[in-house]
C-alpha cells in the first residue's frame, strides 16, 4: 500500500479566529517500516494522523492510497476501506464498555466480515499480556491495560496500513518496549506502520523519523540502507 499525502492542511476556526495546526504538508509512507512522527502537545501531530486515516478532511491537499484519493471516496468506501486495511489506534481510552476485552479484540473482524479470528485474538491477548483479562470488562482494566487492548484490537485483521497515536502514553518501560517492538514486528511483515509520540524510546524502534513543530513536519532521520 503506498499512501501519500500532498500538500495537506488543516485550519480550525476558533472563537471567530482562523488557527493553523498543520500547514501544508507532504509525507509518503512507506510499506515495510515504522514511521515515527514526535512532536510537543499541541504541535499537529493527530491532526496530521487523522488526516492520513481518512478521518478527518483536510482544509487543503490530497491524500492517495495506491493512486486512489481517499477522500473522493464516498462514505461507504471510506469505511470499507477503513475497515479492511487500516488499524487504528486512538488517542486516549476506548474499548466498548458492553463487549469483553476478547469481544472489544474481534469487533474489527465482525466489520471486516472475516470470522475463524479467535486464535489470533487469543495470540495477540497474549503478546500484550492480557490473557487472564480476556472475559474481563474494559472498566476492570488499569489504563495501560485499556492502550494494550487497542493495540490487540488494531492488529487483529492484520491491516496494511497501521496508525498509533500515542500507543504508549500510560505504559512502564517494559510494556512501552513490548508496544513498539509490536509495531516494529507488524511493520517487518509488511504493514506501513506510523505513530506519533513523545516517548523517546521509540528511537530505537523508528526506520524512518520526522518531527513535528507548530505544524510544520520535518524528516528527521532515515534508517541506513
Ligand atoms: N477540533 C478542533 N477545533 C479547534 N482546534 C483544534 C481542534 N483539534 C485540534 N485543534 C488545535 O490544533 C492544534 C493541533 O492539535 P493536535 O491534536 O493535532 O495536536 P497534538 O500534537 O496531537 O497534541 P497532543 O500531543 O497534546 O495530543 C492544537 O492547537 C489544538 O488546540
Ligand atoms: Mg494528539
Amino acid at each position: 500500500m503506498q499512501i501519500s499525502a500532498k500538500g495537506v492542511s488543516k485550519s480550525y476556526t476558533k472563537h471567530n479566529r482562523s488557527i493553523s495546526a498543520l500547514n501544508p504538508t507532504d509525507i509518503e509512507i512507506q510499506s515495510g517500516k515504522l514511521t515515527v512522527i514526535f512532536g510537543r502537545s499541541g504541535s499537529g501531530k493527530t491532526t496530521l494522523l487523522n488526516i492520513l486515516s481518512g478521518l478527518l478532511n483536510p482544509t487543503e491537499g490530497s491524500v492517495s492510497y495506491d493512486d486512489k484519493d481517499i477522500y473522493s471516496l464516498t462514505d461507504s468506501e471510506l469505511s470499507q476501506l477503513r475497515g479492511r486495511e487500516i488499524g487504528y489506534i486512538p488517542q486516549g481510552q476506548s474499548g466498548l464498555s458492553v463487549l469483553t476485552v476478547k469481544e472489544n479484540v474481534l469487533l474489527p473482524t465482525a466489520v471486516a466480515g472475516k470470522n475463524n479470528a479467535q486464535q489470533r485474538a487469543d495470540e495477540l491477548l497474549h503478546l500484550v499480556g492480557l490473557d487472564e483479562f480476556s472475559q474481563a470488562y474494559p472498566n476492570e482494566l488499569s489504563g495501560g491495560e485499556l492502550r494494550r487492548l487497542a493495540i490487540a484490537r488494531a492488529l487483529i485483521n492484520s491491516p496494511q496500513v497501521v496508525f498509533a497515536d500515542e500507543p504508549t502514553n500510560d505504559l512502564d518501560d517494559e510494556n512501552t518496549r513490548l508496544v513498539f517492538g509490536l509495531l516494529k514486528k507488524a511493520a517487518a511483515d509488511g504493514a506501513a506502520v506510523v505513530a506519533v509520540t513523545h516517548d523517546k524510546a521509540a528511537s530505537e524502534f523508528a526506520d524512518i523519523e520526522y518531527r513535528m513543530d507548530g505544524g510544520n513536519l520535518t524528516q528527521t532521520e532515515t534508517e541506513e540502507q
